[in-house]
């Protein structure tokens, strides 16, 4: 029987409802049910404005819309504070849903002026050049009515909120990293369990966080955005301003002495709580914006005990959490015998072992240490740090207050700390390794997207380096709803882009490589200002981050970018290039197979043609004409410069083929068979593993699929050698790595001195396997129209891939059984279409399908090709290793 339902209605891009910032936020609705072939053809919506209260008001509407994405709001726009119920309901031709459960929507604070608040700071200066103790700031007060109360709160720093000691809410690292100069982000809370009737107190504690602490490599600097934490905050209850930060709070201090980003948290509980000192209250600039954040919060997501607690070779007590995680460690202190008072505990974080010991030379200059010193009277059952967080699997444990100094498993925890976006993307297949590769992408991504992108999470970096997020935000919006942070993040990077009247990307958003001289254009990484809105555009749909991108985009590629009098980059202008390629040696990332000129103009070329595309979806056809044309010269001086008649590259690399393949660079037939062919050569003769860096691994799979060679994109992906996808997993990692060898084959660490066992670029194959291997990808933007093209090959006789997306979720299963038989499911949520592609046929054979479950069956012929042999240099060369795949 068909089913059909709404599970889910939102708001904008919100996480949920609650405490959003649009007075008119657009709706969408999420299916779960079978129906088949089900279309919308209408939508009633229910608006209860102002539920429970005098004003209550119900309003009905049909509107007849095939939409059931970013639907405008269609009653009138909400004023600050407003709640309102919202139920739809989907008519199609014959069958429709039922009502859906309502779901509340309550706006923030609107305007400036319901800010009533004033921004305090301590009237006791905190140091400037060194750490900055929390500071803890408090007030009493009084209320009547626990009614709809609510905690408007932000902070110059990172806070903690009670009220009534009971703490405020479960965001952690709040109000999160945003370019303070330009956007502070605050967040609301629903408070009135916490309040009681007469006498109360809320207690804020700040800590430095990337606000006053110390950001940037080596050494970086201290205070960025201002030298004093701050706090801003306003509890109301029923609409009143009940209290509000002001000159009548007071500040003091608690047991954390020190609570650093990159340094660790330093706690003394015989420290007592004082609160003696004033406040001064300080201007917030005016044109800094308070905004409600569409991006979800940094919470805890899951909680791993350790898989084994051991002592070293020269005794160190080590406690393995088997996984590589970003967070910290719960401390337990139930376990203490009774002589623990005024002992220290020491946390030592990192992410490998080395020589069996902790090896803590990759994160550089961050302690990543936590320590505890305890007070007769133990604080609470547990411990965990409020401002810091480490990149960790191992942890180092000292003065553990025990006779055997050694902890058990229930002492402690690892908390998994990171935005709390929705997971939407699933991959399995038959092969344990692909899952375990898989596996590692998606772990990389939860460990880096901590408030904002990072490129790694553990060592004085944890910077939103743009390359990184560049090459690797495709992959991550299939994997998780990531359009909330990363239309936070790119808000960011036009604010600072424009900085005194400037035009160039920062190269790490929010911006904090001022101390590493003037900014630099840089392709790739640059490029971003493009790549990024377009890959969020592909995966939701919604030209408003197009809209709300254009002027950054534009600027750059018009003006930022230097040029040369042939219009391509610049020859002067520094790239990174094809960054971290396997050649580059440890100390020289940068110095890739890849001319970085070519790889610069590919990309030159490629945002030319974006900005057309774009300048077309919003309307702007002068643009999008000038683009074009642009667009259409420079792919000719490319060809020039670049690609001999037959298809020959001047830089005969991996990377330079699969962005010539990829961006669509060939003139002629000719030349596109050609590079094929070369990038065949290319991949034989390296014996399958892997030259890419960041600008060539999202594409390199890619490019063999379009080049009609996807068995030797799945030999690639399943060799196991240094430098391989595959070969980090034999070495038992558990996220993807910075270098392809940052771990050597000998168990050492690579000797650069960047070495991140935390960097998701490389994990941009994933994209690969949910669109070539899983076999799904989004025909139109935001997945209105589905392809589903699975692709088997090499060793691999099943996979499964699922996308939860704004209409449902979107499922493709296919195996190979009895040898030679095909058999693919899909499942498709109601209102979007899909275009089937089986094994064997070509794009124009494809059928069309709606929504429901349909599946096929068809005989499975195996590519003659695999197993694919490597070219080796001819004899006395000649030392083949063996290949496991040869027959
Ligand atoms: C980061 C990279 C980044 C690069 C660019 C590194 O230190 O970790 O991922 O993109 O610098 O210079």
């Amino acid at each position: 029987m068909d089913e059909l339902s709404i599970s889910k209605v939102t708001f904008e891009h919100y996480p949920d409802g609650f405490g959003i910032g649009h007075s008119a936020p657009r709706l969408s609705w999420r299916f779960s049910g079978e129906a088949r072939d089900w279309k919308q053809v209408a939508a009633e919506i229910k608006i209860l404005l102002n539920p429970g209260s005098s004003s209550e008001s119900l309003e009905t509407f049909r509107i007849e819309t095939s939409d059931s994405v970013l639907v405008p709001w269609p009653v009138r726009p909400l004023k600050s504070r407003d709640i309102a119920e919202v139920t739809v309901r989907a008519i199609g031709e014959s069958l429709s849903t039922p009502w859906s459960a309502p779901t509340t929507v309550e706006t923030a604070l609107l305007d400036r002026g319901d800010w009533k608040a004033e921004l305090i700071e301590s009237d006791i200066p905190q140091p400037v050049d060194s750490t900055k103790r929390p500071v803890i700031f408090q007030k009493g007060f009084v209320v009547d009515s626990v009614e709809k109360s609510r905690l408007y709160i932000t902070a110059h720093g990172i806070y903690e909120a009670k009220i009534n000691g009971k703490r405020v809410g479960d965001h952690l690292l709040a109000p999160g990293w945003t370019s303070y100069n330009h956007r502070l982000n605050y967040q609301t809370h629903a408070v009135q369990s916490l309040l009681v009737k007469g006498d109360n107190t809320i207690t804020v504690e700040v800590g430095e966080g990337w606000y006053a602490g110390r950001l940037g490599f080596m050494g970086g600097v201290r205070s960025i955005y201002g030298e004093q934490v701050g706090l801003l905050a306003q509890l109301e209850v029923d609409g009143s301003v009940i209290v509000k930060t002001d000159s009548t709070w007071s500040c003091g201090t608690g047991p954390i002495l020190e609570s650093e980003i990159y340094d660790g948290e330093v706690v003394d509980h015989r420290e007592e709580l004082k609160i003696s000192n004033s406040v001064v209250t300080k201007d917030l600039e005016h044109d800094v914006i308070l905004a409600a954040p569409e991006n979800p919060p940094v919470r805890c997501t899951e909680e791993i005990s350790p898989v084994s607690i051991s002592k070293s070779p020269s005794g160190n007590v080590i406690v393995d959490f088997g996984q590589n995680l970003v967070g910290w460690v719960r401390v337990n202190f139930k376990s203490f015998g009774p002589d623990f008072a005024g002992k220290t505990i020491r946390l030592s974080h990192v992410e490998v072992l080395e020589n069996e010991e902790c090896g803590s030379r990759p994160l550089r200059l961050a302690k990543a240490q936590d320590s505890i010193t305890l007070s007769e009277q133990l604080p609470e059952a547990f411990w965990e740090p409020k401002f810091t967080f480490h990149g960790f699997r191992y942890v180092q444990v000292d003065g553990w207050p025990t006779e055997s100094a050694m902890p058990i498993t229930e002492d402690l925890t690892a908390r998994v700390v990171h935005t709390d976006m929705e997971q939407t993307g699933w991959f399995e297949c038959s092969d344990a390794m692909v899952n375990k590769l898989h596996s590692n992408v998606r772990w990389g991504m939860r460990g880096n997207f901590v408030s904002v992108p990072t490129d790694c999470p553990q060592r004085d970096e944890r910077m939103g380096w743009t390359g990184d997020l560049g090459v690797f935000a495709g992959t991550a919006n299939f994997l998780y709803d990531t359009h909330g942070m990363l239309g936070n993040w790119l808000a960011d990077l036009s604010a600072e882009q424009f900085e005194k009247d400037g035009v160039l990307p920062p190269p790490v958003v929010p911006d904090v490589m001022q101390f590493a001289g003037p900014r630099q254009p840089l392709a790739v990484w640059s490029d971003v200002a493009v790549t990024a809105p377009w890959d969020v555009y592909q995966n939701f749909g919604d030209t408003s981050i197009l809209r709300q991108q254009y002027k950054s985009m534009t600027a750059w590629v018009d003006r930022g970018l230097p040029r040369g009098p042939n219009r391509l980059w610049s020859k002067t202008a520094h790239q990174l290039g094809d960054w971290l390629d396997p050649s580059a040696p440890p100390q020289d990332p940068g110095k890739a197979l890849t001319d970085s000129q070519l790889v610069a103009n590919a990309y030159l070329v490629h945002i030319t043609a974006l900005l057309a595309k774009i300048s077309t979806i919003l309307g702007y056809h002068e643009r999008a004409a000038t683009y074009q044309r642009e667009f259409e010269e420079l792919k000719v001086v490319f060809q020039n410069e670049y690609i001999t008649p037959n298809g020959r590259l001047a830089s005969d690399s991996q990377t330079a083929y699969a962005l010539v393949i990829c961006f669509d660079l060939c003139a002629t037939n000719q030349q596109k068979e050609g590079s094929g062919d070369r990038l065949e050569f290319l991949v034989r003769t390296n014996g399958f593993k892997v030259a890419t860096g960041f600008a060539g691994t999202p594409l390199i799979c890619r490019a063999l699929s379009i080049a009609g060679r996807d068995f030797l994109a799945y030999r690639m992906l399943l060799e196991k050698k240094c430098p391989s996808w595959l070969y980090a997993v034999t070495m038992g990692s558990t996220t993807m790595w910075e270098r392809w060898d940052s771990m050597l084959p000998d168990g050492s660490l690579n000797p650069g001195d960047m070495l991140s066992f935390n960097h998701y670029a490389f994990g941009a194959i994933a994209q690969w396997l949910h669109q070539v291997v899983g076999g799904i990808s989004a025909l139109q933007p935001g997945w209105k129209k589905v392809l589903v093209r699975p692709v088997p090959g090499g060793i691999i006789t099943s996979a499964s891939v699922k996308h939860l997306s704004q209409y449902g979720m979107i499922e493709c299963h296919w195996r190979i059984y009895e040898g030679q038989k095909f058999n693919l499911e899909i499942i498709l949520p109601a209102n979007i279409t899909a275009l089937v592609v089986l094994p064997g046929q070509i794009e124009g054979q494809g059928v069309e399908v709606g929504s429901g479950r349909h599946e096929f069956s068809i005989e499975y012929v195996s590519d003659t090709r695999w197993p694919p042999k490597p070219i080796h240099p001819p004899p006395p060369f000649y030392h083949a290793e063996p290949d496991e795949f040869a027959g």
